[in-house]
């Protein structure tokens, strides 16, 4: 892995999150409103799919890829169990999070567990074939990444979308930061950095894709995100 102006910020997610991953996971669970936003818009992203759940679905085989899914609770697991998905690449940089993944979608059964691909990898180190993936979602993740990589993932995600139909759902840092240690976020050391609201956006549009739905949500302390569902123009 590579070193940049800030170090290795690829080897601070693995070494953070694989030695916080329990701590991480118990903070998202204690925090209902952080679980209702990524549920809220898992929601909307089915909408703009056409899939909502309880409507008759129509379109079924949705091929879904999950950037940096943690542990997977709630959205992975939600994803594996809706019939309309029929696959489910669930990536992420840490083993001991995968790990806390693969532990639920045994709980969960084999319908879901038989859904999901586990990816153990740096998210800017594979490729899928142009035009084939329905949604790719990226929750608190693609933040981890520096602006310029940022940039490089979101150009991939777009070329990876159905051309029309496919759509991203992602979360951005409003505030534009080029990039940050914080030495202590639950106790480990975390990386992140944001173009900000405006260039984002700018930056979707110039990757091909539309956005349809945006909006800057404040959660705890400072922290204030940009989401977005765009489509694959
Ligand atoms: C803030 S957590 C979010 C986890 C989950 N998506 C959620 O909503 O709670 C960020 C996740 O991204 C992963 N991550 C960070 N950098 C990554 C990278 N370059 N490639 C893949 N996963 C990465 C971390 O290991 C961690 O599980």
């Amino acid at each position: 892995m590579a070193s940049g102006k800030f170090g290795n910020v690829k080897h601070i997610s693995t070494e953070g999150y694989n030695d916080h991953a329990q701590s991480y996971h118990d903070w998202t669970q204690s925090r209902p409103e952080g679980l209702e936003i990524r549920q809220n818009m898992v929601s909307k992203l089915l909408d703009e799919l056409g899939v909502s759940e309880g409507a008759s679905d129509k379109i079924h085989g949705l091929r879904v890829l999950e950037l940096g899914c943690g542990a997977g609770d709630p959205i992975t697991l939600r994803l594996a169990a809706h019939p309309a998905v029929a696959s489910v690449v669930a990536n992420d940089i840490s083993s001991s999070m995968l790990a806390m993944l693969q532990t639920s979608l045994t709980t969960a059964g084999k319908t879901s567990e038989d859904k999901v691909e586990i990816l153990e990898e740096d998210m800017m180190a594979f490729d899928f074939e142009p035009g084939t993936l329905d949604a790719v979602i990226g929750l608190y993740s693609l933040i981890h990444l520096e602006q310029d990589q940022q940039v490089e993932m979101v150009a991939k995600i777009s070329r990876w979308l159905k051309p029309g139909t496919g759509h991203l759902l992602c979360c951005f840092a409003s505030a534009e930061s080029l990039g940050k240690v914080n030495d202590n976020f639950l106790g480990m050391r975390a990386f992140w950095s944001s173009l900000g609201t405006t260039k984002t956006l700018e930056m979707l549009k110039a990757a091909g894709l539309e956005v349809v739905y945006q909006d800057v949500i404040h959660e705890h302390g400072d922290a204030e995100f940009l989401w977005v569902i765009a489509r694959k123009a």
